[in-house]
């Protein structure tokens, strides 16, 4: 249990490999020093590929450049928690404004009422908000809440979908099956999948937690009328509806709610809410949320020393500010103009790249035998494009961010056309390739 998608390997032979040895040979070279202190030499497991990762040293808007002193046009901005991108500068100007005031008290704070209330108004579904300091952890305490609000123990989930690393929602991850008494699985996009589990399971389930857009390892957006389907099935059967937003909170002022029209009890938010520092939310119901009030004697205890921290909150709350719907269909359009541009070369040069998305996330997959994604040549496309100065996340995943301006996505496009024609160059080793 717990295991991570295999990696895909790289035959030494590879031009592209070759290529990017030589590109990055300070790099390699802080890669061997990380391996001595840290596992793997990484912290985290978004962002390692073979044969080294990249090591950054500096981002500004749409940019990241490395060691080797390489410029990139970023996709992945940390995981999708930068949406105007690296060091934006209202933002750093307020933390600078912020800091000297000290970066962490106790109680409650203006920084965080402002942001809250914030929010609040933006966000239909959430009367309160409790913040936390990451994704993951809003996703723990929302469990907790749909286990405390219903008195029952099971948690629902997608196959496939990630909600970050809490034992309890990574059952269908990893070779992971369902959790007995914790967490049961349904099939994204088969609503018919989910009304066997209640059935199963009913007068158990606690609530479901929905990714809207499966996106981490494959982006899957959901079938037409699927996410209001899915949140009336729990309804009906009693179980708190909870979505985490933490990744597609981008695609409308609302957030995926608004886009695919549900209203859900709680909602978690993560990633770009903080701005670029780590912040989690979890908005919702008062009635949900009051369990959490200290004064409450049937009160839930939560702690977190830096939960809703003056600094968090200002660049969370600044971070919102910026993003208006404006900026959301500048991106979309952006992101429709890229998905365009790598479909007209894939089929030019003969690649079977099938690339999905909505909004301003995108999924890019060499398509291998039976259809299913070739890992093999993905991770080949994957590096070709960091040797074009482009850079995406590992599986294939690109997101936007409301600073990458024209130049940089014409600047990407030419990258990405480029990678194509190296990988069309490459020997084929695979079906994909058809050679
Ligand atoms: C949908 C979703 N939920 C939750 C998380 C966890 O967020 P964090 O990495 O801040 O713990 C992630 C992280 O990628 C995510 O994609």
């Amino acid at each position: 249990m717990g295991n991570r998608p295999a990696l895909a390997t790289f035959t030494a032979d590879s031009e592209i490999e070759q290529t990017y040895r030589r590109r990055t040979p300070n790099v390699a070279e802080i890669f061997e020093r990380a391996k001595r202190s840290l596992p793997g030499g990484s912290t985290r497991a978004f962002g390692y590929f073979r044969p080294y990762p990249l090591t950054f040293e500096r981002g500004a808007g749409p940019y990241l450049w490395d060691l080797d002193g390489n410029r990139y046009v970023d996709f992945t901005y940390n995981g999708l928690s930068l949406i105007h991108g690296h060091a934006f500068p209202p933002v750093e100007e307020a933390l600078r404004e912020a800091l000297p005031n000290a970066t962490a008290w106790p109680g409650t704070s203006l920084p965080q009422i402002r942001f809250a209330e914030a929010l609040c108004e933006r966000i239909p579904s959430a009367d309160r908000v409790r913040f936390t300091n990451t994704g993951t952890e809003a996703g723990m305490l929302a469990v907790k809440l749909a286990r405390h609000a219903t008195g029952r123990p099971l948690m629902v989930k997608s196959w496939g979908a990630y909600h970050g690393s809490y034992d309890d929602l990574e059952a269908g991850l990893y070779g992971n099956g369902e959790m007995p008494g914790r967490t049961v699985l349904g099939r994204f996009g088969d609503i018919d999948s989910y009304r066997e589990v209640f059935a199963r399971h009913r007068g158990e389930i606690a609530g479901v937690i929905i990714e809207p857009i499966l996106f981490t390892f494959e982006v899957v957006p959901p079938p037409p009328g699927f996410l209001p389907e899915l949140a009336a099935l729990a309804r009906a059967e009693g179980a708190v509806v909870i979505l985490d937003d933490c990744l597609m909170f981008r695609l409308a002022l609302g957030g995926s709610a608004e886009k695919f029209g549900i209203e859900p009890d709680l909602t978690c938010l993560g990633k770009f809410i903080g701005g670029g520092l780590p912040v989690g939310v979890v908005a919702g119901r008062e009635e949900l949320l009051a369990v959490l009030d200290p004064d409450n004697p049937e009160g839930l205890y939560h702690g977190g020393s830096f939960n809703g921290n003056p600094l968090g909150a200002t660049a969370g709350r600044v971070t919102l500010e910026h993003l208006g719907a404006g900026e959301i269909a500048a991106m979309d359009r952006r992101a429709e103009r890229l998905k365009g541009a790598l479909e007209r070369k894939a089929a030019a040069v003969g690649i079977p790249l099938e690339v999905t998305g909505d909004g301003s996330i995108l999924g890019s997959y060499v398509v291998g035998a039976g259809g299913s994604p070739d890992r093999e040549l993905g991770a080949r496309f994957h590096l070709a494009s960091i040797n074009h100065g482009v850079y995406f996340g590992q599986d294939g995943e690109f997101a936007l961010a409301t600073t990458l301006d024209d130049e940089a996505l014409e600047r990407a496009v030419n990258g990405l056309e480029a990678a194509l024609d190296d990988l069309a160059a490459e020997p084929g080793q695979s079906a994909g390739l058809g050679s």
